[in-house]
């Protein structure tokens, strides 16, 4: 069903610390940043390999990123798995009984079109599913 992990996932409260270190100090090129407000962040993503590192600062408190934030504070957000056929993916995954959060794909970083899976049904990991966009 899925072809490679796209990216980790990771929740910031200061987006140019956390660029920082893994820029800096991990050594990864900083290849693209993006404020997508349908899903309330600003998000930069790092080339680790041919996988991604994707750094996400909330827009506000009352974002989702900003409410994980003042749960449970910075660390790993969401894992996301790339699939070449996100429609195909997403009926998979309900013919399998899974709970998603998105019903239909919607725009993702990058203009990927991207739906989340609820972790109730994802062993408590939020999870991704990526289409890129064609280059
Ligand atoms: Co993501």
């Amino acid at each position: 069903m899925f072809a490679r992990i796209d990216h980790i996932g990771v929740a910031v409260e200061d987006l140019d610390a956390a660029i920082k270190l893994y820029e800096e100090t991990f050594g990864m090129a900083l290849v693209h940043r993006e404020t997508v407000t349908e899903q309330g962040v600003e998000a930069v993503l790092l080339d680790v390999g041919e996988n991604h590192v994707e750094l996400l600062a909330p827009l506000g408190p009352d974002t989702p990123v900003g409410k994980f934030l003042a749960k449970k504070g910075p660390g790993i957000h969401h894992v996301a798995y790339q699939v070449t056929d996100i429609d195909a993916t997403l009926e998979q995954l309900k013919a399998a009984g899974m709970r998603l959060i998105d019903q239909a794909p919607r725009t993702g970083i990058r203009g990927s079109r991207v739906a989340f899976v609820n972790p109730r049904s994802a062993g408590s990991v939020l999870t991704e599913i990526v289409e890129p966009a064609a280059h």
